[in-house]
């Protein structure tokens, strides 16, 4: 990154389990590996902290774990030590308000999506009520992808780009038992061994965490 500018980067979706907490976790670790990267967590669920107490050998990121939401605005102050700030929110209605501070307080949200189409309303809802009127960069990020599944993957970059008309990532992160077990094994791709079976998960969040950073230089401000 060419500026000094620290970048608070909400991953948010107001559908439950699209993978917020697994996106939130894993980029992070990737873009541990290039930045200065603290994550946080406002979800009351606090899976975040949770999977950090599993980890063995320690975070490659600054942890902030549980903090207010309005917490965030103070953030700021962070400034000349943070790169990029990961925000973990929460899946649920009810925690509306909470999603909504944070929001306010972000450079950028990342909107992970499952293919289900159960997703689709929640996702839709989240994006004209809570991001577009805020005027916040956003783009959705198809997770779970399942290449065995014929076009699944044609088929919702079709709906995003056309149907729906939403930014999107144009990398995605594929459907790996790896990145199930992670929570449990506190595991993140930065410590994960690079073997025939894990190979595809570190590469998809590789290429999204890059995906992300360029997105948020300069160079490219805007393009989103
Ligand atoms: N790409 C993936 N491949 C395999 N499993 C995944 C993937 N992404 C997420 N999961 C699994 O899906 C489940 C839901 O993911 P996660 O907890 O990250 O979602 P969430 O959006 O944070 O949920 P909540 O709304 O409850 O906070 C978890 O069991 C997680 O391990
Ligand atoms: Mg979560």
């Amino acid at each position: 990154m060419t500026d000094s500018r620290m970048r608070i980067v909400a991953v948010a979706n107001q559908k439950g389990g699209v993978g917020k907490t697994t996106v939130t976790m894993q980029l992070g670790a990737t873009l541990s590996r290039r930045f200065r990267v603290l994550v946080v967590d406002v979800d009351p669920q606090q899976s975040t902290v949770w999977w950090a107490e599993n980890v063995p050998d320690g975070l490659p990121f600054d942890f902030a774990g549980s903090q207010s939401p309005k917490a965030l605005a103070g953030m700021r102050e962070l400034e000349a030590e943070y790169d990029f700030v990961l925000v973990d929110t929460p899946g649920s209605l009810e925690d509306t308000p909470i999603l909504e501070t944070v929001l306010d307080a972000a450079d950028f949200a990342v909107l992970p999506l499952t293919p289900e189409p159960l997703a689709v309303d929640p996702t839709m809802r989240t994006i004209t009520r809570l991001i577009e009127p805020r005027g916040l960069r956003h783009g959705v990020l198809l997770n779970r992808i399942d290449p065995r599944v014929p076009k699944q993957l044609e088929t919702w970059q079709g709906l995003l780009d056309t149907t729906f008309g939403v930014p999107r990532f144009g990398n995605h992160v594929r459907q790996y038992k790896v990145l199930t077990d992670a929570p449990v094994l506190g595991q993140l791709v930065t410590s994960t061994p690079d073997t025939r079976r894990t190979q595809g998960s570190i590469l998809d969040i590789t290429r999204v965490g890059y995906e992300l950073s360029d997105q948020l230089s300069p160079a490219h401000a805007g393009r989103w």
